[in-house]
């Protein structure tokens, strides 16, 4: 069987409207805009409505998707959804959403990769395309991490936002998904996790006394590994690809922490000009992080057709991912 290359037909997002200021969280917790900007790059963040949920911004990303992709949802074979925070344990948001979109033909299903899970959602679909078992996929990255994030812990509330981003891949003629890296080391997940609200855990009065439904990190561990697991795997998915890293004309990293991000471009020698970021915006909205950065450089004119884009994640798992993605205009 011939492969069938795979690309990325159009992007969307969708971002709440309300914005959420450092200053604003130093009426909240004892922090300052100056600490939150020197140590994390982050302004400011958007913040869902009581109205608005994973599924409400995953399918206003996804339709802009869909539009720029001039596909309608009738023609969608697979619709996967990465979050942490899925409107429900079940049914699966991607469920939800192929009912909202009216998907007849679409199967649906979360993938929980913590903030890699746009990079393995997009993994997963050029899979599908490649070996010719399925053409037109919606893959979109969706969180509302204000849900779970523990608005008494300075340690950790000034990291986080909401919004969600979408791609919609299909076949193309040439160029697109080049290749992919993923991986993950389970044993570092105490590390970032929700401890709560699963089947070891379920929700109790304790549960929630102990505070044990927030999100709990070591953030110097997390640093730690962020900076080795996005070095280690850009090298290794360039190698795959056969292409060399100064041939990359844009990375976009999932954006946690500006330092996170300048360590890793300069140990890959990646110049800041070839460096996309726009956490001071939304800090880390986990899997939303690369798709809306993705379509923000678009936008911005910071993709041309040919350009090979160089997309890594790391997250919750611990997990990493990383692809080369030619652009197709
Ligand atoms: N305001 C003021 N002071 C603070 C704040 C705050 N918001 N948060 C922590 N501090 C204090 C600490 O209490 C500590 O004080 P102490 O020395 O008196 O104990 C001091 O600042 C230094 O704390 P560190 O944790 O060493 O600060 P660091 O420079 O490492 O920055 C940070 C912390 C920003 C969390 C950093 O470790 C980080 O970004 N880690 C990675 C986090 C990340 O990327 N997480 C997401 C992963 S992706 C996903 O799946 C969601």
């Amino acid at each position: 069987m011939e492969k069938v290359q795979a690309g990325i037909l159009g992007l969307g997002v969708s971002l709440p409207q309300k914005i959420l200021t450092n200053k604003d969280l130093e009426k909240k917790v004892d922090t300052t805009d100056e600490w939150i900007r020197a140590r994390t790059g982050i302004k400011e963040r958007r913040i869902a409505s009581p109205e608005e949920t994973t599924l409400s911004l995953a399918e206003k990303a996804g339709r802009e998707a869909m539009t720029n992709a001039g596909i309608s949802a009738e023609e969608l074979d697979l619709i996967v959804v990465a979050t942490v925070t899925p409107d429900m344990v079940f049914p699966a948001t991607a469920c939800l959403l192929q009912d909202a979109l009216n998907a007849p033909d679409a199967a649906a299903f979360d993938l929980e990769a913590g903030c890699s899970g746009f990079v393995y959602g997009l993994t997963l679909a050029a899979q599908f395309i490649n070996n010719g078992s399925y053409k037109n996929i919606l893959v979109i990255g969706a969180e509302v991490l204000s849900r779970i994030t523990d608005w008494e812990d300075r340690n950790t509330c000034v990291l986080f936002g909401d919004g969600a981003g979408a791609a919609v891949m299909g076949p193309v003629d040439h160029g697109g998904f080049l290749g992919f890296e993923m991986g993950s080391d389970g044993g570092g997940g105490e590390f970032l996790k929700m401890p709560a609200g699963g089947g070891a855990i379920p929700p109790t009065i304790e549960s929630v006394e102990q505070r044990l439904h927030y999100i709990k990190m070591d953030g110097n561990q997390v640093f730690k590994f962020a900076v080795k697991a996005m070095v280690r795997s850009a090298k290794k998915v360039a190698a795959k690809a056969n292409i060399a890293i100064e041939d990359i004309d844009l990375f976009i990293p999932h954006q946690a922490n500006i330092r996170i991000i300048e360590s890793s471009a300069k140990r890959l020698r990646i110049p800041e000009e070839k460096v996309f970021m726009n956490l001071e915006k939304y800090g880390n909205t986990s899997a939303a992080s690369i798709p809306i950065a993705f379509y923000e450089a678009w936008k911005e004119g910071r993709i041309d057709k040919g350009d090979r884009v160089l997309l890594v994640g790391f997250g919750a798992g611990l997990t990493w991912g990383s692809c080369i993605v030619e652009w197709t205009g």
